[in-house]
């Protein structure tokens, strides 16, 4: 069905980056719905393959966001298929469970440069771009940008770093009528945990704790997250810019 605001998407250029798994692929398949042309990145290409074959709307680039030259060539690879790029989404990230004691310069660095500084050179690199098509940029956040996280501190204050970024940058480029808006997204459904190393047992009690916590009983699937990045990038929103929508079943009120 096609409705009004999927037709202000429709021959849109899109990336998503963390594209072949969870918030990412529910992301890049609702814009590809939407009639968006969407660049699917992340290092995995099979992964990507399976979200490409949900959709012909979705190319795909397999890449490390923090590798050096990789975020030109991200946005270059967009940008030369389709001669515009209209919207950023910066959703690839990790987690990093580390309590204070066990802290490691390493684990922080890498952390950063994934959650931070990739997506920092992405919009930078996208900008002529974003500022010939008036365009947007989604970036990831965390309800755990804005609360606290006990035993994965780093990962919390990396979440609160993108959305000073995202409130900055809002009106560093307001006047190029780029809108620049965050997505906080609380327990959901994806390969995070797994990703993070933590064992299954550990996954699994934590799933469980977090469904106690959330008010409305679940933790979030990614296709309710990836609903709200699509309405804060379509050009339909034209009116909100530096605002942090949390998604997660009431968690942030408790
Ligand atoms: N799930 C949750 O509960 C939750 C809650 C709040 C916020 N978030 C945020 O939501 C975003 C998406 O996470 P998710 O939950 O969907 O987890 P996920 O399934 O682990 O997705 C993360 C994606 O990022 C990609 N990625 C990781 N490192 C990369 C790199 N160096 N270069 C390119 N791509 C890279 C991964 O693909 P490859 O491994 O193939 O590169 C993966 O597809 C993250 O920013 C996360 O912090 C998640």
């Amino acid at each position: 069905m096609t409705t009004a605001s999927t037709s202000r998407l429709r021959g849109q250029a899109v990336i998503v980056t963390g594209a072949g798994s969870g918030i990412g692929r529910a992301a890049a398949l609702a814009f590809a719905r939407a009639g968006a042309h969407v660049l699917a990145v992340g290092r995995r290409a099979d992964a990507l393959r399976q979200t490409a074959d949900r959709h012909p709307g979705i190319a795909t680039l397999p890449a490390d966001i923090t590798a050096d030259g990789a975020a030109q060539e991200v946005i270059d690879a967009a940008a030369g298929r389709w001669g515009r790029l209209d919207v950023l989404v910066n959703n690839a990230g990790a987690t990093t469970v580390m309590p204070l004691a066990d802290t490691d310069a390493r684990r922080v660095a890498d952390l950063l440069a994934l959650n931070v500084t990739a997506p920092s050179l992405l919009a930078r690199a996208a900008l002529p771009h974003l500022r010939a098509a008036r365009g947007a940029i989604v970036n990831i956040s965390s309800t755990y940008g804005h609360r606290p996280l006990p035993g994965a501190a780093h990962y919390a204050a990396s979440k609160a770093a993108i959305e000073q970024l995202t409130r900055s940058w809002a009106l560093e480029l307001a006047a190029d009528g780029i809108r620049v808006n965050a997505l906080a997204p609380g327990p959901t459904e994806s390969e995070a945990l797994t990703a993070a190393g933590l064992p299954d047992a550990v996954v699994e009690q934590i799933k469980r704790d977090e469904t106690a916590a959330i008010p409305l009983g679940r933790r979030g699937t990614p296709e309710e997250v990836a609903a709200w990045i699509v309405h804060l990038a379509d050009p339909a929103a034209t009116w909100i810019t530096g605002q942090v929508l949390t998604v997660d079943g009431g968690l942030e009120l408790t």
